[in-house]
């Protein structure tokens, strides 16, 4: 009675919503600000002391939602959510963008740059994540600058080169992916931290309303069906080296599942529609079911969001896959921080800032 009890809780689930919003009031919105500004005067989410600040910013602005707000934070929490959208948050200083972008260099320092990492910090800490980055990728740094620096986009950069590299650091079209590392995603494994279990976008400057699309995971294995579900579990994939990883570390990697089942996430995914490959050894059975999952993944549309500076995405990046197209306007700039559950245990190589071995 209690399996049939369970299988109607889940199927109940996987019809409920995938996304929500939650909407700030402007008390709450200046609130925000607020925090966010004291995080940003000490130099932003990479010094040491911005971890307690957004817990206990988190802590206070938790204290002034409404039950609609807590019960969608909630959902998301229970990771019943693929993504989590706020909205009604304050502009920060430069709200119309530049006729060029600023440098990664400029803008890494920028006073309303570090607020809205300041900002995604507070906001993980909500969802009880606490913010990260890895050795291996972003120099090791919690802020992550999403922009076309080094070309592929529709106008072509005054230093463009030849190759272009497939990151969010270019203006490349980016195929549904979750984000690296693929080794696995609660505990570490073969000496490698879990992948992010989320993470959280702003825009600094989107002038061309460009969407970022989210692909939630559960209707498409749904589509599938159970036995080609099971196969994704199976350690019979490959993938290849993310270009984002800094020059000379990092790998590619083998002998990993797309989906792990797992007590406190449900079930988590891990997938690059361009980086990962099915295993030559593997059965019939697998290699099918590789096929038919990526085809369901290239039907699904997913739903899209376009960010702006009042508003922040988090993306959970064990339930969906997210993808953009080609980036059109090269002042479109976002910034991005990786989080982890509370479930997740990594390989800690610092606390604060949080930095772990990738
Ligand atoms: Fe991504």
């Amino acid at each position: 009675m209690k399996a049939t009890n369970n299988l109607a809780a889940y199927e109940a689930e996987i019809s409920e919503a995938e996304h929500l919003t939650v909407s700030f009031s402007e008390e709450q919105a200046a609130l925000l600000s607020r925090l966010s500004s004291e995080i940003s005067e000490i130099g932003g989410i990479q010094s040491p002391g911005a971890k307690e600040i957004s817990i206990r910013g988190a802590r206070q602005l938790a204290s002034c939602l409404d039950d609609e707000q807590s019960s969608h934070i909630e959902r998301y929490k229970q990771g019943r959510l693929s993504s989590l959208a706020f909205e009604g948050l304050c502009d920060v200083r430069l709200s119309h963008a530049p006729s060029v972008l600023p440098s990664p260099t400029e803008l890494k320092t920028h006073p309303s740059v570090l607020m809205l990492g300041a900002r995604n910090q507070i906001l993980l800490n909500i969802l009880d994540h606490r913010s990260f980055s890895y050795d291996i990728d972003n120099d090791g740094e919690q802020l992550r600058l999403v922009a076309n620096f080094k070309g592929g986009g529709v106008a072509r950069l005054s230093q463009e080169g030849e190759f272009v590299e497939q990151s969010s650091h270019s203006g490349l079209s980016l195929g549904p992916h979750t984000e690296a590392p693929y080794w696995c995603s609660s505990s570490a494994q073969g000496g490698h931290s879990p992948a992010p279990s989320a993470l959280i976008l702003s825009a600094m400057w989107n002038p061309g309303n460009e969407p970022t699309t989210v692909i939630p995971v559960a209707p498409i294995l749904s589509n599938i069906g159970p036995t080609n579900t099971l196969c994704l579990t199976s350690r019979s994939f490959n993938f290849t080296r993310s270009d984002s990883f800094n020059a000379g570390q990092g790998e590619g990697g083998g002998g990993i599942s797309i989906l792990e089942l797992d007590q406190n996430h449900g079930f988590s995914i891990r997938f690059n529609s361009y980086r990962f490959s099915v295993d030559d050894s593997a059965s019939g059975l697998v290699q099918r079911a590789y096929m038919e999952f990526c085809s369901a993944v290239s039907r699904s549309a997913g739903y899209k969001y376009v960010l702006s500076q009042q508003s922040a995405l988090v993306i959970n990046n064990l339930r969906a896959l997210h993808c953009r197209d080609v980036v059109k306007d090269n002042r479109r700039l976002l910034v991005r921080v990786f989080g982890y559950s509370k479930y997740v245990n990594p390989i800690v190589i610092r606390d604060d800032p949080l930095l772990v071995k990738g």
